[in-house]
């Protein structure tokens, strides 16, 4: 589903740009169709909120019925102010501070605890408790290679081999494992390589190990075509293939467990559109370098992680043709949202429109060469509710100097 054009010029009007725009409707088909392609009764989705935590979209899926997957005291306070209890929220702890620890025990969220080192202080902190365990799944796949989290060379997750490790630290601690968990990746781009992470952790899982689990979470990674020739990957046979594993272990187990997945990028990406205007054109001896009111600091995927972002030219969708370098309004020249781009002719004062943007964009901004991050709107029903507003230059200046000592 892509926004009507129409819209989406009304709405560069009326808020000005850059701006970002949602599509909530986009958002509840995305969740809902998890829940459609994994036909598994107790199948629970933990929105993974780093993609995007604008608080509109947290109450969206909280509405929903949807979970949150948590990576910081500040995620898990901004889930509830959103509407989520604490016994919906799983906090995955990736190298914090003792001090961070104690926060988030006080909150009473459960901890999804990925390090030997942090197992240990947790159980000696607070013997007793309730936890998940993340292992490594032992496969390396996403997107790109910052986004793969498993594998020898990753930060994340206990490696497979030190399940025994675990289980003797958990005795000694008296620490109930009631979830067991793994993240391979981001947009994962075969669901073979997904399967193979799950099953490298459901081999580990036996009864005498871990007899009091409730759960198994499988983390995120579900893929969107960001490029228009990409294809949708196939969830709904990969939904079935899950659950016929996720039964016959649970036969072998001998308790039906709960089925977890903390999708982000899945239920967020597509949803979202940066709206930039065009305030330069340069033309160079090979090239034509078109310069927008955005930049890097306010969606980075490209210059992180050369990623493919669609962009189309809302105000001239019917011109010819050319070549293009889309830039940014920041003094580095790697700042760059396209590279050699064919697009219809873009003249000064032109909207472009920076798809899939939901994902990783916003939430992943900050205010580089003291310019405030764009406004958000999102669309619920076909009406657009401003979600978050632009700081004005004063604003922003006050609110830094305010926050010095
Ligand atoms: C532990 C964990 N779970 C879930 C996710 C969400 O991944 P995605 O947005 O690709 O679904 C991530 C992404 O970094 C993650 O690290």
């Amino acid at each position: 589903m892509v926004f009507d054009k129409n819209n989406l010029k009304n709405l560069a009007e009326k808020y000005g740009t850059p701006l970002y725009v949602y599509e909530g409707d986009l958002i509840l088909q995305r969740y809902h169709e998890l829940y459609n392609f994994i036909p598994w009764k107790k199948l629970q989705i933990y929105y993974a909120m780093k993609a995007n935590y604008n608080i509109a979209i947290l109450k969206l899926l909280e509405k929903e019925g949807a979970n949150i997957d948590a990576v910081s005291p500040g995620d898990i306070l901004m889930a509830m102010e959103a509407g989520f209890t604490k016994e919906r929220i799983l906090f995955t702890a990736n190298k914090i501070t003792n001090e961070e620890m104690h926060e988030v025990q006080k909150l009473g969220v459960l901890f999804n605890i990925g390090s030997i080192s942090r197992l240990e202080k947790y159980g000696q902190s607070y013997p007793g408790s309730e936890v998940c365990i993340r292992f490594n799944p032992d496969v390396v796949a996403g997107e790109n290679k910052n986004v793969a989290t498993g594998g020898e060379n990753s930060k994340f997750g206990i490696f497979l081999e030190k399940v025994d490790d675990v289980v003797n630290i958990c005795n000694h601690h008296n620490l109930k494992v009631v979830g067991i968990h793994e993240h391979t990746g981001s947009g994962i781009p075969e669901t073979v390589q997904m399967m193979q992470g799950m099953k490298n952790i459901l081999n580990l899982i036996t009864p005498k190990r871990f007899p009091d689990l409730r759960f198994v979470d499988f983390g995120g990674g579900f893929k969107v075509p960001y490029h228009p020739d990409e294809k949708r990957l196939d969830y709904h046979l990969f939904g079935k293939e899950v659950v016929t594993i996720f039964s016959e272990f649970c036969q072998s187990y001998g308790k039906e467990l709960e089925m977890y997945f903390e999708p982000g990028k899945y239920l967020v990406a597509e949803s979202g559109n940066l709206i930039v205007e065009v305030t330069e054109i340069k033309q160079n001896p090979g090239k034509v370098i078109i310069g927008t009111n955005s930049g890097f600091p306010q969606l980075i995927r490209p210059m992180f992680y050369g990623a493919y972002h669609h962009i189309i030219n809302l105000s001239n969708p019917e011109g010819p043709l050319k070549e293009y370098d889309i830039v940014g309004n920041i003094c580095e020249s790697g700042d760059c949202f396209a590279v050699d781009r064919e697009l219809p002719e873009i003249r000064e004062g032109d909207f472009l429109v920076i798809q899939n943007a939901g994902a990783y964009c916003y939430s992943m901004g900050g205010v580089y060469n003291l310019r405030a991050m764009p406004a958000e709107v999102l669309m619920v029903d076909g009406k657009d509710q401003l979600v978050r507003k632009r700081l004005s230059n004063q604003e922003l200046i006050k609110s830094i100097v305010d926050e010095s000592c």
